[in-house]
């Protein structure tokens, strides 16, 4: 059973979304249910996220991204469906369990940083753990672990307004690491902060996550940060899920036309980790040992960054994801993942399917 199962979520905006559902279950059409002051945000969505994925929503502005993250702690209601957490059925928890299971189990990451604004930076931090009651000692003994680790250390008593966007937004992921929470939700947390430190971000939640194992839900708009973070994508568009994959297959066998011309815009060596072209270690050779910088890389670092590792070399690289050998590269098998892009083609449509993205 995944973690998260999302089963036959359809959601409707307007004023009288049980009354729209019914019409467009008996045919009525999108922009007929548009005239009756109605959005059609999600349909028919199914998905299952693993525990310890960094599971990405990609899809463009007002594909349903944003309605089907807040779907996951119930901040917004689907007009038909379900939404299980960990065997729980959301949708059927009462107010207290809800508040209960949003403390403990989920933490949220927004664009907008959702930081209060006369709250110093630590006790945004801790803001979670105040929700949860741990007293103020403990709770700023740990936010304070935190802010080190996301590199804010000397910062804690400023205010959000004295702090750089991309440093905000710091403080939004301490706070979230330090709720202890096994999920959390992210809405295009980089979005707003300029490519440098969005790249650095990126990576410095790569490297949290390969440490901390926690499920991440991640919205993005941009196929880059999706493909550059992601365990696995949805595509979404016009509310429907298009394609559910690796990185790696969201770019080589693209769901529909949209998606394989984006594939062919997409910079793989920027774009995909090195552990997307993942080989097994060969049994005949001695395993190197993980810390040792110059003879390994990291499976989350991309191919860009490890390529002048690769090249001219003739043994394998070994691939380590934290203290451990994963497998090898070589550069053969990075010259296959790096193929040109003109042999990116539009996968196979399945019977009909094709009314769905009408
Ligand atoms: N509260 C709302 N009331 C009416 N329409 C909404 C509301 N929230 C979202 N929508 C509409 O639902 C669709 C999906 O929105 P959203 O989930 O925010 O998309 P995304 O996050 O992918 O940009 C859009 O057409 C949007 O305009
Ligand atoms: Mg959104």
């Amino acid at each position: 059973m995944a973690l998260i199962e999302i089963r036959g979520v359809t959601t409707i905006f307007g004023p009288a979304p049980p009354t729209a559902l019914r019409k467009l279950r008996s045919g009525l059409d999108k922009s007929a249910l548009l005239g009756s002051g109605h959005t059609l945000a999600l349909r028919d969505v199914d998905l299952d996220i693993e525990a310890g994925e960094i599971f990405v929503l990609m899809g463009p502005s007002g594909s349903g991204k944003s309605t089907l993250l807040r779907h996951i702690n119930r901040l917004i209601e689907p007009t038909a469906g379900r939404v299980h957490v960990d065997g729980q059925d959301v949708m059927a928890l009462r107010t207290r369990e809800l508040v209960a299971l949003r403390r403990r189990r989920m933490a949220m990451v927004f664009q907008g940083f959702g930081l209060l604004d006369h709250r110093r930076v630590v006790d945004n931090v801790a803001l979670g753990l105040e929700l949860r009651g741990v007293g103020q000692r403990e709770r700023r003994t740990r936010a304070m672990q935190w802010i080190e680790r996301v590199g804010l250390s000397g910062y804690e008593e400023r205010l959000p307004a004295q702090l750089s966007g991309g440093m905000r937004q710091r403080v939004g992921l301490a706070r979230a690491l330090a709720s202890e929470t096994d999920i959390i939700l992210m809405d295009e947390p980089f979005s707003a902060l300029d490519p440098p430190i969005r790249a650095q971000l990126q990576r410095e939640l790569l490297a949290l996550q390969a440490e901390q194992g926690r499920t991440v839900v991640f919205v993005t708009h941009d196929l880059d940060e999706a493909l550059r973070i992601g365990s696995r994508l949805a595509i979404l568009r016009d509310g429907a899920v298009v394609q559910v994959g690796t990185p790696w297959e969201v770019l080589t066998q693209p769901a529909d036309a949209p998606s394989a011309d984006f594939a062919r815009h997409v910079n793989r060596a920027r774009a995909l980790a090195i552990g997307s072209a993942l080989a097994p270690w060969p049994a005949d050779l001695p395993m190197p040992d993980p810390a040792n910088a110059t003879d390994t890389v990291d499976a989350d670092a991309s191919i860009e960054q490890v390529l002048h590792q690769l090249v001219g070399r003739t043994d394998p690289l070994a691939v380590r994801r934290g203290n451990v050998i994963v497998g090898q590269v070589s550069m053969s098998s990075v010259r296959a993942l790096l193929a040109p892009p003109d042999r990116v083609s539009p996968r196979q449509v399945p019977e009909g399917s094709e009314n769905r993205s009408a």
